[in-house]
């Protein structure tokens, strides 16, 4: 009988940023060798290897090899987003009748947090344990008015690798005052292996029946409209390049994919843990399924991605050469009344979960 090999997780130092402060690495790998590699910084995923059809073992996560890169011009690469992934519009939101004033970083928008958001803060780690598989528990205070969000607020993040090679984030916080919060990870991913080229063969699934509309500016009109007949109808499964070079006018305002999909759930309040999204790559037959107790998904292809960036492995980025299933709140959501609630109060627990689930078909 062959051992069974031992699930680990390895710490070590892999920088200092800037600012003067240490950095480090975290390695987990699970019994089948899949491994998952994370640093403290931002608490970005730099790799995820994952097998295909054959055994294969390739990083599927796009990234970059050093902390000064990361540090220098990050796109969010792997990153935890907050306190407010995606946009709000004109960087301001009133909340029980007071209004808030944010960082503008995306013309009148703020975009995934503001200036320094959750992806540039060094976050506290140590390893958890969990009857799941190996576990990495992040950790951040974030202080009251921080980008101009009010509430001191406690946030944890867990990544968990378990045995049946999935990567499970559990975020967690709590706040002192009334604010607004919706964490994702910005995972840039390419089945066929990081620097392999562009992601159009690739075949995605999208259990959403609607999509969130934007304007000029990339803002939610509020409108929730039927995927049926547009680019957006992922719920038969299909490839990803047609539309991304679609005349639609919601993907030319967009320079391609980069929309919200409103997730077929009973229920978007509750907390149901429910597959999202599927990804097949026909070459290498890499799968991945992404399973959310949120009620929504960006679906991003990776459009200014511009060939400025060079990855992990030495390869040139390109428009499409990766692409984004940011679980979360809808966009603007402080702003919008019809939208599910991004509002977080205290003696709340803000407590979400996303399963990225690796398999070979
Ligand atoms: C999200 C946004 C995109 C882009 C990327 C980061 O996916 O929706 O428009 O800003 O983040 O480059």
């Amino acid at each position: 009988m062959t051992a069974r090999a031992q699930s680990t997780i390895v710490r070590q130092p892999y920088g200092t940023t800037t600012a003067g402060v240490a950095v480090d690495m975290f390695t987990m790998t699970n019994a089948n060798g899949m491994e998952v590699k994370i640093i403290t910084y931002g608490g970005i995923i730099t790799a995820i290897r994952v097998p295909d059809r054959y055994g294969n073992m390739a990083n599927v996560a796009l990234g970059f090899n050093s902390l000064h890169d990361y540090e220098a011009k990050n796109p969010y690469f792997g990153c935890i987003v907050g306190r407010f992934a995606n946009r709000i519009a004109n960087a301001t939101f009133t909340l029980d009748g007071k209004t808030y004033t944010l960082a503008p970083n995306e013309g009148p928008n703020t975009l995934h947090g503001g200036n320094v958001g959750f992806d540039k803060r060094v976050w506290e780690a140590s390893e958890t344990p969990s009857d799941a598989g190996v576990a990495l528990r992040l950790h951040y205070l974030s202080p009251d008015g921080e980008e101009g969000y009010p509430g001191n607020l406690d946030v944890t993040v867990v990544y968990t690798l378990t045995d049946s090679n999935a990567l499970r984030i559990d975020y967690a916080a709590a706040t002192d005052a009334p604010t607004v919060l919706n964490l994702t990870n910005h995972s840039y991913f390419n089945l066929a292996g990081e620097g392999m080229g562009a992601i159009f063969d690739h075949i995605l699934m999208i259990d959403a029946d609607r999509y969130t509309p934007v304007d000029a500016t990339l803002i939610p009109t509020g409108e929730l409209a039927p995927v049926a007949g547009t680019p957006f109808d992922f719920r038969v499964p299909k490839a990803i390049g047609p539309g991304q070079r679609s005349n639609h006018p919601q993907v030319v305002v967009a320079r391609g994919y980069d929309q919200n999909f409103v997730l077929n759930r009973p229920d978007p309040h509750d907390d149901l843990l429910m597959l999202a999204a599927r990804v097949y790559e026909p070459g290498f037959g890499r799968v991945m399924e992404v399973w959310t107790t949120e009620p929504g998904i960006q679906f991003y292809a990776g459009n200014f991605l511009d060939a400025t960036l060079v990855g992990a492995s030495g390869h040139i980025y390109r428009q499409s050469d990766g692409f984004c299933l940011e679980t979360q709140r809808f966009p603007d959501a402080p702003n919008q009344p019809g939208f599910p609630s991004a509002v977080l109060r205290p003696g709340e627990r803000y407590a979400t979960a996303t399963v990225f689930k690796f398999a070979t078909d």
